[in-house]
């Protein structure tokens, strides 16, 4: 960060202006180009298609990137302020404070909070509609079979119910009511499902610096409220609202969106499958799944996995339907339902649509880019979304209602939409087809449960963990970012630490490129540590798939049990959130909700804070006393993966670990 170098001379002084113009310029310069990303993307076979879209004309991500530079340099510093018409206001030298007084530091820490509540609220929306098919499921308004037995039985235990007297039924009912509360709450009490699964050390912080959030609805109301023209004055009281949305990301938009899909379709069971655009096929009605809702998506998949559609299939010149999975919905439908082959994050869904192998493309909620439709209408796939909160105009609409009144519906909505997949491949048999070779074994969905499978308890990953075979554990998650060449942040940072006998847990958007090459098979052994390999043994990957963004839930059960066993905190363990890639609301929520929970965050794309020396040193430093962990940004993968690595080491010298 710059130093302070105001011109006293000029007159204007205000003591909290940070000149943060010479750091983000610096900053831009860093910023990737798709030529980069043809060049030096480490997944050969997304250089092939950026080039092949390049050939054809054919614009995606990385286009649109290059014309937005150069960026706003107001912007990236975080000092551009929409939030009353008095403005837009901006932070510079000569105008060191909004219309309204505002200065850079209030005015970055609301834009902070701002994000955090937009990712609160988009995990929050979508934790609602599962627990929702949840009660409509336990209450017999949706004709949904309630899978996960043993998890509702256990929840309902955590949460105090009765589970000897009472029916599967009637528990997934009042668990539900539980978290549909706990993220809605209007009256101020008890947090229940904190109160189960948050451990007593982080409790107490919580309560200290008084950050245990309402719950999810309120805390979101409360943030738009506090950031809103005149209210919050105070930057570092408004960085107290910022912690809070953190812990309700955590347990009210994560924690419980992930309980109540895990009840309704069961615990996620480890599957290995084929992955990357290699493994499309050209005899088969090829279906991909994207966003983040999993209701549609397991409905259709169920749908044409039927014997009637099978047939339909074949009658229509197809060999059978395959699904293929973008972003979280393939992977959930993935570990649940076993045969969706991974292909890509958000980041690269055009590139999926462009090799023209697609029929239909299910579209669902959350980081489904409007640019998909102009690739689909090149190639004639048809676009069909299936929520009122996510429209593109030129889709096809199948969907439920916008209050969920007609989910029982979800069996004729899915037989539609296969239909409509089999008329698109009769249609589509002249389209040009253009598919890399790449592909590879990927094996997903790991988690407690399937990991107390595999070790019978997670002692065993302790002791190695103490004994230095496994010097630290990361939780490797986010998005992917043009402002980076993709997915290389992820490559590099994951081959410094394997060498270095770090084991890795992935989900999201940043588990694909680990998926497409190699790193969640066996074949990720190449790249470990000796020690990291003796302890993995001949048949486990060294990067472990957990799954889909909200699957952090199950990372952070895995790391709070080994932490059980080590007899110490989570935050002092060689434990770390690392978001390379980062680029989303939901991002800056998961690397908060993580540095609420005592783990370091790692990144290498700035967030916007650089305008703000108070914000940034806050979030830098000054939470570590307060959390016991802190941001840490570098440009640089190696600089990043070489932060880890110094501060596993030291948190393991701290606890007199070798
Ligand atoms: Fe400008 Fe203040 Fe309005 Fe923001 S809230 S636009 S700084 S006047
Ligand atoms: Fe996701």
């Amino acid at each position: 960060m710059s130093e302070h170098s105001y011109d006293h001379s000029h007159g204007h002084h205000d003591p909290n202006f940070t000149d943060y113009k010479d750091a983000v310029r610096e900053y831009k310069k860093s910023f990737a180009s798709k030529q980069d990303v043809m060049e030096q993307a480490p997944d050969p076979a997304v250089r092939e298609m950026v080039k092949y879209m390049d050939d054809c004309g054919v614009e995606n991500c990385f286009d649109r990137f290059d014309k937005q530079k150069p960026h706003c340099t107001f912007g990236l510093a975080g000092v551009c302020c929409r939030i009353c018409s008095l403005g837009p206001c901006k932070i510079t030298e000569r105008s060191p404070r909004g219309t309204c007084g505002a200065d850079a530091d209030l005015i970055v820490a609301r834009n902070m909070v701002r994000a955090a509540a937009g990712g609160v609220a988009a995990h929050g929306a979508r934790a609602r509609e599962i627990i929702l098919t949840l009660k409509k499921a336990a209450e017999g308004d949706v004709n949904l079979p309630i899978i996960g037995v043993k998890k509702v039985k256990a929840v309902a235990d955590m949460f105090g119910l009765d589970v000897k007297t009472k029916s599967v039924q009637e528990l997934a009912g009042e668990v539900a009511d539980i978290l549909l509360e706990d993220l809605s709450r209007t009256v101020p009490g008890k947090h229940k499902t904190l109160e189960a699964v948050a451990t007593y050390e982080r409790k107490l912080v919580w309560e200290e610096l008084d950050v245990i959030p309402v719950g999810s609805y309120h805390e979101v109301f409360e943030a738009l409220h506090q950031t809103t023209v005149g209210t919050q004055g105070d930057w570092r009281k408004a960085m107290d609202q910022f912690m809070r949305l953190g812990v309700a990301f955590s347990m009210n938009s994560v924690v419980g969106g992930s309980i109540a899909s895990d009840c309704l379709y069961g615990v996620p069971q480890r599957t290995t499958v084929k992955a990357n655009l290699g493994v499309l096929r050209t005899d088969t009605v090829n279906i991909a799944v994207h966003g983040h809702a999993p209701q549609m998506a397991m409905e259709v998949i169920k749908t044409a996995r039927s014997e009637k559609f099978q047939k339909m299939a074949k009658e229509a010149g197809a060999t059978g339907i395959q699904f293929y999975g973008i972003c979280c919905s393939g992977l959930s439908s993935l570990y649940r339902l076993g045969g969706v082959i991974p292909l890509s994050n958000a980041n690269g869904s055009e590139l999926v649509v462009a090799t023209g192998a697609l029929d239909l493309w299910l579209a669902d909620i959350q980081e489904i880019f409007p640019g998909i439709m102009d690739v689909a209408n090149c190639y004639k796939t048809v676009v069909v979304t299936t929520n009122e909160s996510n429209r593109l105009p030129g889709a096809e609409h199948i969907g439920y209602k916008r209050d969920l009144t007609d989910l029982d519906k979800l069996p004729e909505l899915s037989e539609r939409i296969v239909t409509r997949a089999i008329e698109s491949f009769e249609n589509r048999k002249d389209i040009k087809r253009h598919i890399p070779e790449h592909e590879v074994e990927a094996e997903v969905g790991f988690n407690l449960e399937t990991l107390n499978q595999r070790y019978g308890s997670l002692s065993t990953i302790a002791s190695a963990l103490i004994e230095g075979k496994i010097k630290g554990i990361i939780n490797l998650a986010g998005c992917t970012n043009t402002r980076v060449v993709f997915e290389k942040s992820i490559v590099d940072i994951v081959d410094i630490l394997l060498k270095n006998n770090v084991l890795v847990f992935t989900n999201g958007c940043a588990s694909f490129p680990m998926a497409k090459l190699g790193y969640c098979s066996v074949k990720g052994q190449e790249k470990c540590g000796e020690k990291l390999l003796r302890f993995l043994g001949p048949k486990m990957p060294p990067v472990w798939h957990f799954g889909e963004c909200i699957d952090n839930a199950h990372a952070v059960s895995v790391f709070r049990e080994i932490a059980k066993y080590t007899g110490r905190h989570m935050k002092d363990l060689p434990f770390a959130e690392v978001t390379p890639e980062w680029s989303n609301e939901k991002g800056v929520g998961a690397a908060l909700a993580f540095r609420m929970l005592g783990f370091n965050s790692y990144h290498c794309v700035h967030a916007p804070v650089q305008g703000s020396r108070n914000v940034q040193e806050f979030l830098y430093k000054g939470t570590k006393e307060l959390l016991g962990s802190c941001m840490n940004v570098h440009t640089d993968p190696e600089k990043v993966a070489e932060m880890i690595l110094k501060d596993f080491d030291e948190a393991r010298s701290n606890i007199c670990w070798r």
